[in-house]
């Protein structure tokens, strides 16, 4: 079994899934479990996760896509110019990986319509939080989602977190059945990653930590 660092390092988004190699739900138990051991606020536990598999997951996922078509998303603008360039850098890395040059608009879009599939991930996740609840406690959900993460890169299973399936919270509220009461946050894929993808192969590059970390001693 790897070490922690190593699954930390190990642990990346993948953005096209094997979608005949199922996910052994055992693996998929423990992992839950051992995220279901994140901190939250006041230990409410904020977080729910719907997941979809076989006919569920194609009735989302064919809504999705029909949706897509006919109702694009809207591009993520008004970033700060730090996080911008990080995001351009992000772009030019995994589109170059898929061999879609910048200036190729309908291959961009054709790659990024596989999230709407779920990048053919056999389990389709989406990750919700009460309504009513804030920033705080969306920081509950994240320590659960990154510990879910983890447990399952150390059991050699791949994902990706999306906010693109998020983008449609109608449709995925009406086709798992989600509660008014629940904030749709974000997607999840959960499958084994195709190994003949190169940009499954991808490790994305991180600031220095004294870029996001200070420390004050006087
Ligand atoms: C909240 C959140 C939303 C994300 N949304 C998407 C998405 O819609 N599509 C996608 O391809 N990747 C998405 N990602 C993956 C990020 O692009 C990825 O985590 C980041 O570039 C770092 O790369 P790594 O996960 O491979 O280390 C998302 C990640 C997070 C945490």
């Amino acid at each position: 079994m790897p070490d922690f660092d190593d699954v930390v390092n190990q642990r990346h988004s993948s953005r096209m899934f094997l979608p005949d190699k199922p996910v052994p739900i055992e693996l998929l138990n423990e992992a839950l479990a051992l995220a279901m051991r994140a901190p939250s606020n006041s230990n409410i536990q904020p977080w729910h996760l719907f997941l979809a598999t076989g006919a569920r997951r194609e009735r989302l996922v064919a809504a999705l896509s029909a949706e897509v078509q006919v109702n694009r998303p809207k591009a993520i603008g008004g970033l700060p110019e730090s996080h911008n360039r990080l995001r351009r850098e992000l772009g030019a890395l995994v589109y170059g990986a898929m061999g879609v040059a910048r200036e190729d608009r309908d291959g961009r879009w054709n790659a990024q319509l596989r999230n709407w599939e779920f990048f053919r991930a056999p389990v389709a996740g989406i990750v919700c939080m009460h309504r009513d609840l804030g920033f705080a406690d969306a920081v509950g959900v994240g320590a659960f989602l990154q510990t879910l993460l983890l447990a399952l890169t150390e059991r050699g299973l791949d994902s990706c977190v999306q906010v693109s399936t998020a983008m449609y919270p109608g449709i995925v509220r009406e086709h798992l059945d989600i509660p008014d009461e629940l904030r749709v946050l974000c997607g999840l894929c959960i499958g084994y990653a195709d190994p003949a993808f190169p940009a499954n192969n991808l490790r994305i590059p991180r600031n220095p930590v004294t870029e996001n970390v200070v420390f004050l001693d006087s």
